[in-house]
């Protein structure tokens, strides 16, 4: 077969996904929107909730898969809105997006499905949830109900940063996503990021992955988009894959099935390994970033067949192959991230040769024929080795090749590990 393929999105997630993508026999044409300077040679301007063009660009061109990336065009209906113009892409619908895009949905359907998770409870009235607060006491975790760009959850160490929290969400800054608060049970353990494919009725896991939220070494600083990953975290074994797969993803699939709003695309769990096992701390709708660097470069299998094969309601005919190497990413950030930062720094990148590992891009662009930064993260450093000191030390080597000025980085990605 030969496949026109779209990429919506444009951090290194995306540069990953067209990486991997490309390297498919299946593969006629690829196409990034809008992309960034590492994918630059397959990029085309549109932007990612520009919808109206993404569709018309598709079928101008004859796209035959579209893939999305990142959150917002999910949560807009871009699934909706191609399947209605007849054209095939790979993400779950609006509705079932809201796994994401509404805690209050996901703890819904976490509860229809008898999903092992933090107890919860939904409030529209911040005197109701401060009650509350106080009658469970601290540690709590306090959450805006949708999507807030990753700052809507406070963990709560004491009842006064608990009560602040209801008010800092539901005073206006979150617009809607903070009309409702939800308060949740502390829980503690591992967190550990499972990202499945799914095609509505069968869903495959793929390798487990940790991810570093913190900006800062030992989880200081702001919480980040993601600062690395490393995969797999040796927390895992085959033991709590099955719990996972039984309990929580079949369960999870069987209600949304059951709902009315099948779900197919990645379904993310973002799971805690728990002193009476795993939990789900949340689910996301897609591909996570950086967590897909490190499983794109862990997977041996034909990214592209695997992707078609869910938009058929055909995964259980799929086998997915992995790399028995560890994979680990670093991503470098430009000083201030996730704050305020500079954006056109200019920046230098080395020969690879070999495989000796990949840098994807991230916040990057071309101006005036050189690269700059143009984001706050800038590049996810990417490699692997036959264990985890291997992979840590082939990635850092290749961090310290890159000259990207005033940046920062992690210098303990993967260390829990160890
Ligand atoms: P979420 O976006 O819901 O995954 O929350 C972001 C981060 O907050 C998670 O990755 C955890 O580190 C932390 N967190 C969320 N919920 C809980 C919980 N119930 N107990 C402990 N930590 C939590
Ligand atoms: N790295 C976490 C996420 O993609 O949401």
């Amino acid at each position: 077969m030969s496949i026109k393929v779209l990429i919506v999105g444009s951090g290194g997630r995306e540069h990953a996904l067209a990486w991997k993508i490309a390297q498919s026999p299946q593969l006629e044409k690829l196409y990034v929107a809008p992309g960034n300077a590492g994918t630059g040679k397959w990029n085309i301007p549109i932007a990612v909730n520009d919808l109206d063009s993404l569709v018309k660009f598709a079928q101008k061109e004859q796209i035959d898969l579209t893939v999305v990336g990142p959150e917002e065009p999910l949560s807009l209906g871009i699934v909706d809105v191609f399947k209605e113009a007849g054209l095939r892409i790979f993400g779950p619908t609006q509705a079932a997006s809201q796994l994401e895009g509404s805690k209050a949905f996901a703890k819904t359907v976490m509860d229809k499905a008898n999903i092992p998770t933090a107890k919860w409870a939904v409030f529209e009235e911040p005197l109701q949830a401060k009650d509350y607060i106080k009658k469970i006491g601290a540690p709590c975790v306090v959450k805006a109900d949708g999507l807030a760009a990753g700052k809507g959850v406070i963990v709560a160490e004491d009842l006064k940063t608990a009560l602040d929290a209801v008010d800092e969400i539901m005073d206006g800054k979150f617009g809607n996503a903070g009309r409702k608060v939800i308060i949740e049970e502390f829980l503690e353990g591992q967190e550990v990021s499972l990202l499945c494919f799914a095609d509505g009725v069968t869903a495959c896991p793929m390798v487990p992955v940790q991810d570093h939220k913190r900006a800062l070494d030992g989880d200081q600083g702001l919480n980040t988009g993601g600062m690395g990953t490393y995969s797999p975290p040796p927390v895992w074994n085959s033991s709590i894959e099955q719990i996972v797969c039984q309990d929580i993803l079949k369960p999870t699939l069987e209600v949304m099935k059951q709902m009315g709003i099948p779900f197919q695309g990645v379904l993310f769990i973002g799971l805690i390994l728990t002193q009476s096992g795993p939990k789900v701390l949340e689910y996301n709708v897609r591909f996570g970033d950086p967590e897909t660097q490190v499983v794109m470069a862990r997977l041996q299998s034909d990214l592209l067949s695997v992707l078609w094969a869910c938009t058929e309601e055909k995964l259980a005919e799929v086998e997915l192959k992995w790399s028995d190497e560890m994979a680990v990413c670093v991503v470098m950030a430009a000083l201030g991230y996730p704050q305020t930062y500079e954006k056109g720094i200019l920046l230098q990148l080395p020969q690879i040769v070999g495989t000796e590992g990949i840098v994807f891009h991230a916040g990057t662009s071309f101006e005036n024929g050189k690269l700059v930064s143009s984001g706050g993260r800038v590049l996810g450093v990417t490699s692997w080795g036959k264990n985890l000191v291997e992979a840590r030390k082939n990635t850092y080597a290749l961090v310290e090749r890159i000259d990207f000025p005033r940046s920062y980085y992690r210098h303990d990605i993967g260390s829990k590990g160890l």
